[in-house]
């Protein structure tokens, strides 16, 4: 991924190591419109899924399972399911917000070369889990964790991933053959692509606007706002700095990926 050697404020005096980090943050898309066919290198997937291995996990159990979904006939089985749940989402929105839902491409299973299922084993650890005693849905979180390992991954690699949470989940355990004492997490989409926009989707389309950084601080207290305007300032400054690099960067991902043959 092209790095802008002069970061804006805020992230100008950070390192390669921290410049690409966050260049990676704020350039992840979810990505559901432009994805290619090209195949997946198993090197790639191999780096995608031990990123994923490697995140944090309560009392270290390591919840997860990954399941590679490259038949067609199976991905063809999960667009439906989707399709059916899409249907049911829709009629659930007020009229004034159908259209606009109804509009949004909410889903690339057919278009991405491959779909990946994450599931939590709820139990891998035994019934006594540390860290995870008073607060049992701590194992979902950790595996929420793995995804955005490779989700954060994927876009080092030049990779899109695409989120899809509307289904029936008995649908899911069907057509993949879950057996029910494990939790399904996600369902991505995950290939190459023509382009990586700067802004989620959701955003351009109208759907739902970022919110600013600052309003959403407190201190001390549930409420209490950010006391000191010098630091609420700084967040500004930071949270407008993030698009910049976001704005930059894909735009020059975006120049080299139309100029640069694919092989
Ligand atoms: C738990 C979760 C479920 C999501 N499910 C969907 C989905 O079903 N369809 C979709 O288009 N996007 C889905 N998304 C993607 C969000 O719409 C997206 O993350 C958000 O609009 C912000 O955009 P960005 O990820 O490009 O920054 C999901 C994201 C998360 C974290």
């Amino acid at each position: 991924m092209p790095l802008s050697h002069a970061l804006p404020e805020g992230f100008d005096q950070c390192d390669p190591l921290q410049q690409a980090l966050y260049t990676t943050l704020f350039t992840r898309r979810d990505v559901r419109s432009q994805f290619l066919p090209d195949a997946i290198p198993d090197e790639v997937l191999a780096r995608l899924l031990t990123a994923a291995h490697y995140a944090p996990s309560v009392g270290f159990m390591q919840p997860w399972n990954f399941i590679l979904v490259r038949d067609p006939a199976t991905r063809e089985s999960l667009h439906g399911a989707f399709m059916e749940a899409h249907l049911e989402a829709a009629a659930m929105f007020p009229d004034e917000q159908r259209d606009k839902y109804q509009r949004l491409k909410l889903a690339g299973i057919l278009d991405a070369p491959l779909s990946l299922c994450i599931t939590c084993d709820r139990e891998r650890a035994g019934k006594v889990v540390l860290g995870r005693t008073h607060m049992p849905e701590m194992d979902l979180y950790s595996t929420v964790c793995a995804v955005q390992n490779l989700w954060l991954a994927a876009r080092a690699e030049g990779l899109g991933v695409g989120w899809v949470s509307i289904f029936q989940r008995e649908r899911l355990h069907q057509i993949l053959g879950i057996p029910d004492n494990i939790q399904v997490i996600a369902l991505l989409c995950i290939g190459y692509v023509s382009h990586f926009e700067a802004t989620p989707e959701l955003q351009t389309k109208g759907w739902r606007q970022r919110l600013p950084l600052d309003s959403l601080i407190m201190e001390n207290q549930w409420n209490q706002p950010l006391s000191a305007t010098e630091f609420r300032q700084m967040i500004v400054q930071t949270q407008q700095s993030a698009e910049v690099i976001a704005h930059n960067t894909n735009k020059a991902v975006n120049e080299s990926l139309l100029t640069t043959p694919k092989s």
